[in-house]
């Protein structure tokens, strides 16, 4: 594991951006695992920003989002499709038929799940993003007694529905469920960059990192991931130094 602490938000964002860039320049055909939520937005911006610069291309790209909420359609505000669409895609040259995000209004969740896996292992994702929730949760894989190895539809857990209350109007317009990829297809992924902000997460960055690998705390199987990187600003990286 490699862990990498930064002194500046710019310098966070700079060096994920930085990590993207240098596969798909290596790779035009990189197969990338997105994630949403605020902690990668500001990394998405530097990619912007660099194809802008006209030193990018997403051009042979492909995407493989890690979650969607159940009952949303991709024109939601607060849909994964929506931010995803809004903060990259739409604003660089990937093809949107190559942006793939589970279908949260998919009739047959199941058949959705199974599809999205089919995709997943077809491609063979190069590079995961992956931010961390507050009790540990990736993509949408919540703490508890056991983890489910694929895609799958799961109930979020009442912090988790607290935590994204503020995409939505109200706490009660927050879905029950989501789509997830599901942990073994998190870890099949040939590198994860896992990037944490804030002091509020320092203390579930450091139980995930050093702490027991539990089903409790799903982030903590990512220890045993063999090409892992994490990147963090001082707030969430002070007890890495
Ligand atoms: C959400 C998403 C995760 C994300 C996490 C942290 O529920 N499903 O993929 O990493 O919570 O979100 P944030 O980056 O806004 O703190």
């Amino acid at each position: 594991m490699n862990l990498l602490t930064f002194r500046t938000e710019q310098d966070l964002n700079r060096a994920g951006a930085g990590m993207i860039a240098s596969l798909l320049q290596i790779k035009p055909k990189a197969v990338l695992g997105l994630a949403t939520g605020s902690t990668p937005i500001g990394i998405y911006e530097e990619l912007v920003h660099l194809y802008r610069s006209g030193s990018l291309s997403f051009a042979k790209a492909s995407s493989y989002n890690l979650d969607e909420y159940v009952g949303l359609s991709g024109s939601h505000p607060a849909s994964y499709r929506c931010f995803m669409n809004t903060h990259l895609f739409d604003q660089v040259d990937i093809d949107p038929a190559n942006t793939h995000v589970p279908n949260g209004l998919a009739v047959n969740l199941e058949q959705e799940c199974a599809y999205y896996d089919a995709m997943i292992e077809d491609a063979g994702i190069d590079l995961q993003v992956l931010g961390l929730g507050h009790n540990g949760h990736i993509g949408f894989n919540e703490p508890g007694d056991v983890l489910v190895a694929g895609t799958h539809v799961t109930d979020l857990q009442q912090q988790t529905i607290e935590a994204n209350a503020r995409f939505f109007d109200s706490e009660d317009d927050v879905p029950k469920q989501a789509i997830t990829m599901g942990v073994a297809g998190i870890m099949k992924t040939r590198q994860v960059m896992l990037v944490v902000r804030g002091e509020s997460k320092a203390a579930i960055a450091e139980r995930a990192l050093t702490g027991p690998i539990t089903t409790e705390c799903p982030a903590s199987l990512l220890q045993l991931h063999p090409n892992l990187v994490v990147l963090m600003d001082e707030g969430a990286g002070a007890w890495a130094k």
